[in-house]
Parts: C-alpha cells; structure tokens; sequence
C-alpha cells in the first residue's frame, strides 16, 4: 500500500472545491473568487448565501426573491419546538442544537430525497431555522418564551430579535450581518470535511449537518470562541494579560508533548492548521468588538483581548483565529458564553449545505486507509489455553 501517512491530514488534498479558497501564507481568504474583505464591506449575508450556493453574485431581483424564501422558512416544525421544552436545561446550547437538527429531519418533507432541488430546498429551511432553533434554546432554558421569528427582517436582525425579544439596534445588526458572512465558509474546516464524508456514503443532507455540528463542538475547532471568553474574563483586566500569558507560555513549555497537545493547557484562539499568519478576518473582527465594546460599555475585556493579543505576537508565533476576537463580539451583543459556539453553527450551516451539495454532484465514497501500526499476523489462542 502505497500511502504518505500525514498526521491529521495535514496540507493533504482531500477534495476539488470551487467555493473557497484560503492562502494559509499571505493570509487570504476568498468565497467564490471574491475577497472576504469586500464581502463584509459590501455585501449583506442572504448575498452571501446565494453566493455559496449558486457560484455567484445575485442580481437584485434573485436576491429579494431569495431573501423573501428564507425568511419564509424560519419558522420550526412545532413537534420540534416542544421537544426542546423537554430538553434538561443544563445542556449545552450545542447539544441542544445538534439534537433539534437531527429531530428536525424527522419534519422535514424532503428528508429522504437526496435530488439537487430536495437539497436546496433543504438547505434553505435549515439555514433559515438554525437560527431559530439556537435562539429558541436560549429562551426556553431561562424559562421565557420563545420569540416567533418576523419575516420582515434580514437574517441578522431577525436572530437578534428572537434571541432577546428586545428591538435590535442598526449597530448591533450590522455587527451580527458581519460576523455571519465571515464566519459562513471556511474550506476543508474539520466540521465541513465531516459533513462531506457523511455526504459521500449517499446519507442525507440532515445526517450530514449533524455530523458537522458535532464536530464543530470542539475545543479544538468552533469550541474554542467560548474557551476564548471564558479565558478573557479570567484574566479580567487588561493590565493583567502579560503576566498572566508569560506564565501560561512558561508552564507549557515545561509540559510533556502529550500535555502541550491538552487544549486546557493552550491558548484559545491562537495557531492554526492553514494561517500562517494572522486570520484575515480577526482584523475585522476586532475592529467591530472594539466598537461594540465601547458602546455596550464593556471596554474592559476588549482591551484585555488587545492586550493578550499583543503579548502573544511578542511571545509567540502563534497566528489570531478566528475564534478570538469574535468572543469579544458575542460578549458586547449579550450573548452567553456557552452559546458562543452556536453562533458560529447560525453562520456556517451555509457552507455546510454548500458543500454537501458539491459533493452531490461529483460524488465518490470518501473511505482513505490507515497505516497498519498493530502487531504482526499470530496464532489465535483459545480461552483455556490464555495466561
Ligand atoms: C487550531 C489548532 C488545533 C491547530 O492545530 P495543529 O495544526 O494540529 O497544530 P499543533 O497542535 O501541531 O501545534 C503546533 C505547535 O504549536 C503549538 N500551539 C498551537 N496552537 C497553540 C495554542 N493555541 N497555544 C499554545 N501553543 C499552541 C503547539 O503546542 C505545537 O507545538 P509543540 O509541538 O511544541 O507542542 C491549534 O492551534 C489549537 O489548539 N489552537 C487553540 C484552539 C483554537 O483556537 N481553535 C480554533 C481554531 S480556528
């Protein structure tokens, strides 16, 4: 067998994409051709949807029928809705999520129809009801009640209301509209490799998402916006953060590789498989934070956040990622720590079903091989005889 073993995949070529590119080296990052730069600048995030999906820009007549589609489609089956009322409170936002998107496929009319127009028709409901889905377990768990979706808001807009039941300021939308589209596709990201390889067995387009949301969980990949927070309002202060990241670094490089590899032990939002250098869209992002913080008055932890940043790129090589200063957003929009992840889940579902109808059309079973590492062929030995 001839096989280039690469530890977790690492630069191997594992698909033909034309969605996304991502230049690790000159930190870039395109969604079909157009720069992630633009896209925040210009355009709104149902824009980007149809751009994912249907390869390019939407003149404006596509676009508002697109737009009046999904936000047609945000509200939930209701069977769904009272199943979260049963869910135990303690759960985390994520789980709940990923058991309502799985529950959802038992509704959803297309489920078992795998055809090009079935998946987008179940893209569009999916996209449009995650959000839903994720703001609906915020209010029921704190035992309010849950705020129907308003069609005549954006896709941004609309997840502010229904998350706090309170009228969204113009800042605050802009800021959500933000963080969607440049959170929305990120290439072979683990959950979307995930979703492809559940894609790939001929499973469905719900199978797949779900599949994708359990990967985005962890610390290691959409996780790690909430460790982020949680380590910012540890360190508290921005004065604080130098010495606080010098003894982080220093016990580390005391630790074994094992224990180095523990993500307790590193420091959220920083290094990257691809980025080599900075993410492109941390510097956005900590633009808008900033800007939010100082508004909502919680300047504090976005110059903790400046501060960590700074003494990291003194004391390591380590790149921001994306997850860094987006903690600093959700916390200024009000957004509790542990459904920082499900945010992330609201604004990526479109590259997921983007991808998973990519793989639809050109599909292969995606089944690689292992490098044998057991012991060599012996003789079976039979309970009596064992010692
Ligand atoms: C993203 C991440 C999982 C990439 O992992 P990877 O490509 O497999 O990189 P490795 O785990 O091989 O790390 C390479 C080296 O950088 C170090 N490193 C990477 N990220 C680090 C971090 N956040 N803090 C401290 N050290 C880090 C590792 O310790 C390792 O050095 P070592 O071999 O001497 O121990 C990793 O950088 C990480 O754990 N980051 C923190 C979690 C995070 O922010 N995730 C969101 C990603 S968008």
């Amino acid at each position: 067998m001839s096989v280039g073993f690469k530890a977790g995949l690492e630069d191997v070529v594992a698909a033909t994409s034309a969605i996304c590119t991502v230049d690790g080296k000159a930190g870039q990052l395109r969604y079909r051709g157009y720069d992630i730069g633009d896209l925040v600048e210009s355009a709104s995030f149902e824009e980007v949807i149809y751009l994912l999906w249907f390869a390019d820009l939407p003149r404006a007549d596509a676009l508002a029928q697109f737009t009046r589609d999904l936000s047609a489609a945000r509200e939930v089956p209701p069977p769904v809705l009272a199943a979260m009322g049963t869910y135990p409170r303690h759960v985390h936002p994520l789980e709940a999520l990923r058991t309502a998107v799985s529950l959802h496929a038992m509704y959803d009319p297309d489920a078992h129809d795998n055809s090009p127009e079935a998946n987008l028709r179940k893209s569009v409901r999916l996209t449009a009801q995650t959000a839903t889905l994720v703001a609906a377990w915020r209010r029921i768990r704190e035992g309010k009640p849950v705020v129907a979706p308003d069609p005549a808001r954006s896709h941004a807009a609309n997840f502010l209301w229904m998350l706090s039941g309170a009228e969204p300021d113009a800042e605050s939308i802009e800021a959500m509209d933000d963080v969607l589209v440049l959170h929305a596709e990120h290439e072979l990201n683990a959950s979307t490799f995930a979703a492809r390889v559940a894609v790939a067995t001929v499973s469905d387009l719900h199978s797949a998402v779900v599949a994708a949301l359990g990967t985005l969980k962890g610390p290691r990949h959409g996780g790690a916006n909430e460790d982020v927070l949680a380590m910012l309002q540890e360190i508290g202060t921005p004065d604080r953060a130098e010495p606080y990241v010098r003894s982080r670094l220093e016990a580390l490089s005391r630790m074994s590789r094992a224990d180095r590899a523990d993500p307790k032990h590193r420091i959220p939002g920083f290094g990257h498989r691809v980025y080599k250098v900075d993410d492109p869209r941390a510097a956005r992002l900590r633009a808008i934070g900033r800007r939010l913080a100082e508004r909502a008055g919680v300047l504090d932890l976005a110059e903790t956040a400046e501060a960590t940043y700074r003494v990291m790129h003194a004391e390591t090589s380590l790149p921001v990622n994306v997850d860094f200063f987006s903690a600093v957003i959700y916390h200024a929009l009000g957004i509790p720590i542990d459904l920082c992840t499900s945010v992330f889940a609201v604004s990526r579902i479109p590259g997921w079903c983007a991808h998973i109808m990519e793989q639809y059309a050109d599909n292969r079973l995606i089944r690689p091989r292992a490098e044998y590492t057991g012991p060599e062929p012996r003789s079976f030995v039979r309970l009596a005889a064992r010692r």
